[in-house]
């Protein structure tokens, strides 16, 4: 059985359907915010979703043993995790670690982010994963040169 992990909540219900619609039903989505989560298990209930468990996780420091993902989905928690004031290379190397743990081999993983390049997230992700696709974002110009104000990449987990 195919198994999804979610490090980003708010967003959930339309990679819901998207993962329903392709055959996911194994869906764990975690945060460590216990009332993010909270929020999250009383739209769940409202709308009758099932096959998705949501956890309250610190991702860089796993309670329990979360592992054997196929896919792992983040939208802004690497972004919040790197933007923290306290030791954030440290942060985002274990963010590196902790990925890995929960990840098979060959497992993708999707990011998308408001604060990294697509070169920097390259780098960040160097060590086990390779890119597999860039997905499109929108574009922007200005003085004569056009780029991305968000970057989302799918690396599969080497
Ligand atoms: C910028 S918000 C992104 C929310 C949503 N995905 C969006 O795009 O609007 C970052 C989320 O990551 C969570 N987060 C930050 N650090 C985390 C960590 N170490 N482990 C688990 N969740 C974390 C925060 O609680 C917050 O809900």
């Amino acid at each position: 059985m195919l198994q999804c992990l979610i490090l980003e909540l708010e967003m959930v219900f339309s990679w819901l359907n998207l993962l329903a619609k392709s055959g996911f039903c194994n869906i764990t989505g975690i945060d460590y915010s216990p009332s993010a989560i909270q929020l999250s298990g009383s739209i769940i209930e409202k709308e009758g979703l099932s096959n998705i468990k949501l956890k309250v996780e610190d991702f860089l420091n796993l309670s329990t043993k979360l592992s054997g993902f196929h896919i792992c989905i983040d939208k802004g928690t690497f972004d919040a995790i790197s933007l923290n004031p306290d030791n954030a290379i440290e942060k985002r190397k274990q963010y590196v670690k902790s990925l890995s743990g929960v990840l098979n081999v060959k497992g993708f993983f999707l990011i998308t982010s408001c604060n990294w390049t697509k070169e920097e997230l390259l780098d960040e992700f160097s060590e086990g994963f390779e890119l597999f696709e860039e997905l499109p974002t929108p574009t922007f110009s200005f003085g004569g040169r056009s780029g991305n104000s968000v970057t989302a990449l799918v690396f599969q987990k080497t």
